[in-house]
């Protein structure tokens, strides 16, 4: 085979057989296929995209390409969950010890920050001491103890991926469906957990922008993970704006806390419990999610008593999932979910008084508040520039190897739809280097448009796509 014709193949739009596919991932991974052809290779499946089955046939080749994690160490039902990358996106960490208090256990992999995106592993070891590199045997008793415990991914996990998304990064071929479905896809089949709850954000600060690209980017995952025999589903939740007040590590983990706490924000404390819920739904019932692949719309609709009705649930289905809501409730309301965050954080080197007093958490000593400049109300933001302003107060890197500064961040006071009067704090930010603070106020500011009439609400979950 040679690299040169299967560029032309999908540069005309023909469809790769699994041994091409398969050649060429193992070719680049050995340093046979140089970067510029695999560049070329990108920017043809940018343009022509991939048909399922060869997004099924990457994701397969590159989840091979390194360790495949066997969990069988672990008791129970293994049930990973994934975002696809936002700002202010601390689910993981309340939805996760949520759904292990409920029993379900959590052997969770993640990422580090991505862009204008933050990643849990940074957020965790804002905790002075939390280790997110353990050895395996370790990290298979802390979650055999506690349910969960969180790492980062290994040197050897999907190093494919490792390889690929270096190089999307600097040939603008990121937001590519069939590519960001195959990168998280992967290392989700790597870690090995028996079931997947995916987070697809859609909005200014996703990755997809809008609604029609999230849901056929969920579509495809959820149809992977069903091809690789695991119990998958999908919700499509709001990026348009940042999920709860906090973006920047020590401020959400403090803003996680609290919401385990029981005071957190509304919208973070919706998508959370009901990330978790689905969690415990497809770790614990019998037939939680092992349907035909559907979509149901209008998910925020129809949750509470009347969920998924008329919209392709059986009743059993909506009773197991009614049952799954209420255990999560039960957890977050009795502390369940706090504690086994406590616990984990202790088994990981972590001081689990941060965790009982989360204002031990060191946030940046700067700060500025950022003043709205007319009355309206607080309406569309680009939370893509919010996300940006955080990196440049030092939440996230600009370079592969720039240092953190786990402090830094932004609180925001207002959020959309909210009424606000010229000279009105929008937001505070918090970095530990004054310099740092006017430049991001400027990004910050140009995120936010003050509106003269009050927005239309939006959901905050559109759907679910399940399997
Ligand atoms: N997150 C990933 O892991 N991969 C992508 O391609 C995009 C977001």
């Amino acid at each position: 085979m040679r690299m040169y014709d299967i560029i032309e193949k999908k540069k005309r739009g023909g469809i790769l057989c699994r041994e091409e596919i398969a050649w060429m991932v193992q070719g680049f991974v050995r340093g046979n296929i140089p970067d510029y052809q695999m560049s070329a290779m990108l920017m043809a499946i940018y343009f022509q995209g991939m048909e399922d089955g060869e997004i099924t046939d990457l994701t397969l080749e590159m989840a091979h390409s390194g360790d495949m994690v066997d969990l069988s160490p672990i008791q129970g039902v293994k049930v990973d969950k994934h975002s696809t990358g936002g700002v202010g996106d601390k689910t993981t960490l309340i939805a996760g010890p949520l759904a292990a208090a409920c029993g379900v256990k959590v052997a969770k992999m993640s990422g580090r920050g991505l862009g204008h995106t933050g990643g849990t592993v940074d957020k965790l070891e804002s905790i002075p001491g939390f280790r997110t590199e353990i050895p395996r045997e370790e990290f298979f008793r802390i979650v055999n103890e506690h349910g969960i415990a969180v790492i980062g991914q290994s040197g050897n996990l999907v190093p494919a991926d490792k390889k690929l998304y270096a190089l999307r990064d600097v040939t603008a071929t990121v937001d590519s469906i069939p590519l960001i479905a195959s990168s998280i896809m992967s290392k989700k089949l790597a870690a090995g957990s028996d079931g997947i709850v995916l987070d697809v954000k859609t909005g200014s600060g996703a990755f997809m922008k809008d609604l029609a690209s999230s849901r056929r980017l969920a579509e495809k995952m959820v149809a992977i993970g069903r091809q690789a025999g695991k119990r998958c589903c999908a919700l499509i939740t709001n990026m348009d704006v940042p999920l709860g007040r906090a973006v920047g590590n020590a401020l959400e983990m403090r803003e996680a806390i609290e919401t385990l706490m029981g005071r957190g924000p509304e919208d973070l404390v919706q998508v959370s419990t009901e990330l978790a819920a689905l969690m415990v739904w497809i770790g614990s019932e019998p037939g939680g999610c092992s349907g035909k692949a559907q979509r149901t719309e209008g998910w925020a609709d129809v949750r509470g008593s009347e969920a998924g009705k008329g919209i392709g649930f059986s009743q059993a289905e909506e009773a197991g999932l009614a049952r799954a809501r209420e255990r999560v409730a039960e957890a977050l309301k009795t502390g369940a979910g706090l504690r086994v965050l406590a616990d984990m954080a202790e088994a990981q080197g972590g001081d689990p008084r941060c965790v009982w007093e989360p204002e031990r958490l060191h946030v940046g000593d700067k700060r500025l508040e950022v003043k709205a400049q007319s009355d309206g109300y607080l309406g569309h933001m680009d939370t893509e520039a919010v996300g940006i302003a955080s990196v440049l107060l030092g939440a996230g890197r600009s370079r592969k190897e720039d240092a953190l500064d786990y402090g830094a961040g932004i609180m925001l006071h207002k959020k959309y739809g909210d009424p606000v009067r010229a000279g009105e704090t929008i937001g505070v930010l918090y970095a530990s280097r004054e310099e740092l603070l006017e430049p991001a106020a400027k990004k910050f500011l140009s995120a936010c448009a003050i509106e003269k009439e009050r927005p239309e609400p939006e959901p905050l979950i559109y759907e679910m796509v399940r399997g």
